[in-house]
């Protein structure tokens, strides 16, 4: 385990912005995470983890012990027609849909692309193109500040759209070690998302297998979100409001063009880049924070923007859309600011 102090984590973090935090804990194996935590504890520090930081807005220093899950490896276990896959915490996201989709394991394709490191995928319960994380979850290992180690099923992880128990009662308590996911070696492609259908409509080509729709989701998102490595961005910056269907349909009387999917209860999903976009942000400068032109759910660094820069133009834009159609934007990132 490697310990530093009074660490810039500016090249740990998409955004790219710069903040010192006071001790920075690279683990490497499942037992360096219970030191790690004894050593905040022991400090008198909180913790904090930070695998890739490719969801995450730091607005200013932070008083805590930074652990950072380094952990490698993937295992396969076969069972019939499944592949149990276990992997390190450590393990690149997108690193891993490779793995998977080369040896013609479906279950990971949709997922293609997603910034981050397996450790963080079930926080979030990162999902994109009709797929989440939940689909093919089995369960996880980590370390909880006062239970130690725990074996957590989904249930347990309480998972729902773009959150679960580690954004709520576990936030800042638990470190995930490993994850293991449910592949299959006959895979049953999922091209329901408008915007796969789209482009398979344009293309006149379906893709066959999985490693094709891989490259077709790595295609769509490579047009449409920004490259971290090569502008600051940490994805989708909101999460799409749920509306209740009355509250939708009197929106919709008033923007007829108001888009709106269907969840499992009564209520709709609408749009949080549509409403941006009508709010005329799309492409928008505050410096250099900016809304990206492409999509006006990202929120980039145009280069020096610190954390708060970008908070505070993400908090004019959350006013607009609220003045505008009385809807209050969520962030879908983790904004962190210590006093
Ligand atoms: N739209 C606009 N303006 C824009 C972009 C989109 O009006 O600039 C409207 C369009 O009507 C479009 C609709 O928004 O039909 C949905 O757009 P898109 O398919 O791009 O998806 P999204 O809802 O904006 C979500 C996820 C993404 C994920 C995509 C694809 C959230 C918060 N975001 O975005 O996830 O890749 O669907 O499944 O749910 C992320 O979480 O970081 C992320 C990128």
């Amino acid at each position: 385990m490697r310990v530093q102090k009074h660490f810039d984590i500016q090249h740990h973090n998409t955004f790219r912005v710069s903040a010192h935090v006071r001790y920075f804990v690279e683990a490497e194996k499942e037992e360096d995470v219970p030191s790690a935590i004894e050593m905040a504890e022991h400090l008198g520090y909180p913790i904090m983890v930070l695998g890739g930081g490719s969801n995450m807005l730091i607005c200013s220093d932070l008083n805590r012990v930074v652990i950072h899950p380094n952990l490698q490896g993937i295992k396969e276990h076969h069972y019939g027609t499944e592949v149990i896959v276990e992997v390190g915490a450590g393990v690149n996201w997108h690193q891993l849909v490779r793995y998977t989709v080369e040896r013609g394991y479906g279950g990971l394709e949709n997922l293609a692309l997603i910034p981050g490191t397996v450790g963080a995928s079930p926080v979030q319960n990162i999902g994109a193109y009709g797929v989440e994380l939940k689909d093919v979850f089995v369960d996880l290992i980590g370390f909880h500040r006062d239970h130690g180690r725990m074996v957590m099923d989904a249930g347990a992880c309480r998972f729902a759209y773009r959150d679960s128990v580690f954004k709520g009662d576990f936030k800042d308590a638990f470190v995930v070690c490993s994850v293991r996911l449910r592949l299959q070696k006959q895979a049953k492609l999922n091209l329901s998302y408008d915007a796969l259908q789209r482009e398979i409509q344009k293309r006149r080509h379906e893709p066959k297998s999985p490693a094709e729709l891989a490259d077709l989701v790595a295609e769509i998102r490579g047009s449409k979100l920004p490259d971290p490595e090569l502008i600051g961005n940490a994805g989708s910056f909101f999460k799409n409001p749920i509306l209740s269907a009355g509250q939708y349909n009197a929106l919709k009387a008033e923007f007829p063009d108001m888009p709106g999917f269907p969840t499992a209860s009564e209520q709709v999903k609408s749009s949080a880049a549509w409403l941006i976009e009508q709010c005329g942000w799309k492409g928008a400068r505050r410096g250099d924070a900016g809304v990206y032109d492409k999509h006006a759910l990202v929120l980039v660094n145009h280069g020096r923007a610190s954390g708060a820069d970008l908070w505070s133009l993400a908090t004019e834009i959350r006013q607009s859309v609220f003045e505008r159609f009385n809807i209050m934007i969520e962030p879908e990132v983790n904004v962190l600011r210590d006093a």
